[in-house]
């Protein structure tokens, strides 16, 4: 391919792939194919690499995360990035439209812009001549932090305004929110218990976690969205109202609520508040309130703001989502890796509509902590999320006749005695044999996260597993159409789909069955360091504790995780069932060979041979070859004309080989 084609077909591809994240992550309305996408994106990612002097800023394959930052920078706010009043009633409402009045000098009905009070984290993304240049966090309002790398991996905030050119503002400062979805949040909070990480409590703060990572790669795979709700200077916008900014920003590809709503007086913002706290039970991000704020932006501008607010805008929070009931006694359930957890067994109570019956205690030094009690009166609140929980005990209320919860000594399943490690806040089972481990870890294997077997979720393994018909995880290779379909609500269909889809599964990709084993400290990233760092089950079991220790990416937790979990006799009889059961794990090429471990990064042209055969070469041997440059690389290869990733590495202290220090490394390493 000539690089004019190249060129060509680079520009094609970002600009198909930006539309269709605009449908996707904007409009809520995908036109193609997963794969279809995944195969534009690759093919991007191939030509960018080789041919490096195509790459732009916003090109959508910088959605995946670049460099890894040692520091967030200051970004100074061109106008101060505010906060808003609050008013808690109707009557407050009111007096804050007749303050207006009093201000302006007149008493005509004003029209309003009611929009919902988004719960995440206000964001300033600046844009010059239609390019994403800087996003940025409030800060103290007029200094906030450079965030622009984890904001680039955000869906939907486009890097390339769409539209006319000749309408984009030279400068535009938009602001918006950037929040955390239910059930984006639920998803990843399953994926970290899962691998033993610590939860996020609730969105916002899983949403300002995941802003907060110095790898944007890692903010990249946190499902994080966007709404804009205003410009720093309607100025630079042709509008004479808010409500008209909307429809323009959208069509400049970003994505803007859709409950935003007119209201022509103040009456029917009160209205528009109540409908408001009606529809915010069935929407999947959690909002706080409502921002009501005049339309007119030449109004605005009169009013002006305090050193502290603005006087055309005002939040009216929606009341805090709580109840009372009684704790009637607690349970204590054992998770796939012994975790004891105690959940409340509550009164029923209705909190807006849903009846909670259980609310979890986390572990004991919360319950201390809070001092609960069985029989105390508790406040219980449902978070954003559905997950309720206990605030506190209302104290007033006790008789005398409450009891301290006791944690159970022993698991309630198996009766093995819990240990609780030192500066663990949970207590666990130990038993490897303990039935509830083996039963969540059944679904685990079997579930989402791991072997994703349709037909074989969470309900129907536990009913296997009651029915003996699974101990073990190989068990599930064994089953037969016989064994299923006389199982009760099970039909022939039903067990031959389950069995079909079990046989789709037999050969597994390494990473893909470590992961689903479910060892504990051991998510999808660890899983396919292991994988690929020792290339075969059997390497990962015979590796010492020192050796899985000094992998590169395997955390000190997880190494000892690994280890003891494969020298268990047990273990090593289950993995024989799976050979006897006919399963394959297919081993992962590229270990135990000279150049695994090692990370290259190409920079300009070579001489010599073309890049595509230089990384066929590479992966031969074991390497690895990155897109752009992070903490991972381990060598950059410097060819003819090499771009700005040259001066980075050298100011990172990566290697940096010439051309031919290139070649004798690969004669050296056997090419
Ligand atoms: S307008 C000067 N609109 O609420 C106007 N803010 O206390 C200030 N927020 O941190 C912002 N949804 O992040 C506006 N539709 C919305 C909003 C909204 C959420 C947040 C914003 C800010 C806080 C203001």
């Amino acid at each position: 391919m000539v690089p004019s084609e190249a060129k060509a077909e680079t520009n094609k591809l970002r600009a198909l792939i930006a539309e269709h994240d605009h449908s996707y992550y904007v409009l809520d309305d995908p036109l193609i194919a997963d794969a279809e996408y995944d195969r534009m994106f690759k093919r991007l990612v191939e030509l960018e690499e080789q041919y490096p002097e195509l790459a732009v800023a916003d090109s959508p394959t910088r959605r995946v995360g670049g460099a890894v930052l040692s520091g967030f920078a200051e970004a100074v706010h061109d106008t101060a990035m505010l906060s808003l009043d609050n008013v808690f009633s109707e009557t407050e409402l009111t007096e804050f439209e007749q303050r207006i009045f009093r201000y302006l000098g007149g008493d005509a009905e004003l029209a309003w812009l009611t929009e919902p009070k988004l719960d995440g984290l206000a964001v300033e993304l600046i844009y010059e001549d239609g390019q994403l240049v800087l996003g940025s966090t409030r800060g103290d309002g007029r200094i906030g932090e450079d965030i622009s790398a984890g904001l680039q991996t955000v869906r939907s905030i486009p890097l390339r305004l769409r539209g006319d050119k000749r309408k984009i503002p030279k400068r535009l400062v938009v602001r918006g929110e950037v929040f955390m979805g239910h059930s984006g949040f639920s998803e990843l909070n399953n994926r970290r218990a899962e691998a033993g990480e610590s939860l996020f409590a609730n969105p916002r703060n899983a949403a300002a976690g995941s802003l907060r990572q110095l790898d944007p790669g890692v903010t990249a795979k946190r499902p994080l969205r966007f709404f804009v709700y205003g410009v720093a200077d309607s100025r630079v916008v042709n509008c004479r109202f808010q409500s008209e900014l909307f429809p323009l920003l959208a069509g400049m590809g970003f994505g803007v609520n859709d409950l935003i709503h007119r209201c022509e007086n103040i009456s029917a913002v009160a209205s528009r508040y109540r409908e408001l706290q009606e529809i915010r039970k069935s929407l999947d991000y959690d909002i706080d309130g409502m921002v009501i704020k005049l339309d007119d932006f030449s109004l605005q501008q009169r009013l002006g703001n305090t050193a502290r607010a603005p006087r055309w805008a005002v939040a009216w929070k929606f009341p805090a989502v709580q109840a009372t009931t009684v704790i009637r006694g607690v349970d204590f359930q054992v998770g796939r890796t012994g975790a004891v957890t105690p959940v409340a067994l509550l009164e029923p109570v209705s909190v807006e509509g849903v009846v909670v019956r259980r609310a979890t205690l986390h572990n004991q030094s919360e319950i201390e902590r809070k001092d609960l009690r069985i029989g105390d009166t508790v406040l219980i609140q449902r978070a954003g999320d559905v997950i309720p929980e206990v605030v506190k005990p209302v104290v007033e209320k006790r008789g005398g006749s409450e009891e301290i919860v006791v944690f159970p000594v022993n698991c309630p399943e198996c009766g093995h005695g819990l240990i609780k490690e030192e500066g663990e806040a949970v207590s666990r089972c130990v038993n490897g044999h303990c039935p509830a481990l083996r039963r969540q870890s059944l679904i685990y294997f079997a579930g989402k996260s791991g072997l994703d077997i349709e037909g074989l979720g969470k309900k129907n393994m536990e009913q296997l597993v009651e029915a003996g018909l699974v101990s073990d995880l190989a068990d599930i290779f064994s089953l037969t159409c016989a064994d299923l379909a006389a199982l009760e609500g099970w039909g022939e269909k039903s067990a031959d789909n389950a069995i079909a889809a079990i046989g789709r599964v037999r050969k597994i990709p390494l990473a893909k069955f470590i992961t689903a084993l479910g060892i504990r400290f051991v998510g999808e990233v660890t899983a396919s360091t292991l994988a690929a760092r020792f290339g075969s089950l059997d390497a990962i079991m015979d590796a010492d504790e020192e050796r899985l220790r000094t992998c590169d990416g395997v955390g000190e937790r997880a190494a000892g995780s690994v280890y003891d979990y494969f020298s268990d006799p047990g273990t090593r009889e289950m993995l024989a069932d799976f050979e006897r059961d006919g399963v394959e794990i297919m081993p992962e090429s590229g270990a135990d060979k000279p150049l695994s471990s090692q990370v290259f990064l190409f920079t300009g042209t070579l001489q010599s041979m073309g890049r595509t055969e230089a990384k066929q070469l590479l992966k031969e041997l074991g390497g690895q070859v990155a897109n752009g440059l992070s903490n991972k690389v381990t060598y950059l290869i410097a060819g003819k004309k090499p771009g700005s990733k040259l001066k980075k590495a050298k100011e990172r202290g990566i290697i940096v080989l010439t051309e031919e220090e290139f070649r004798s490394l690969l004669t050296g390493a056997g090419a």
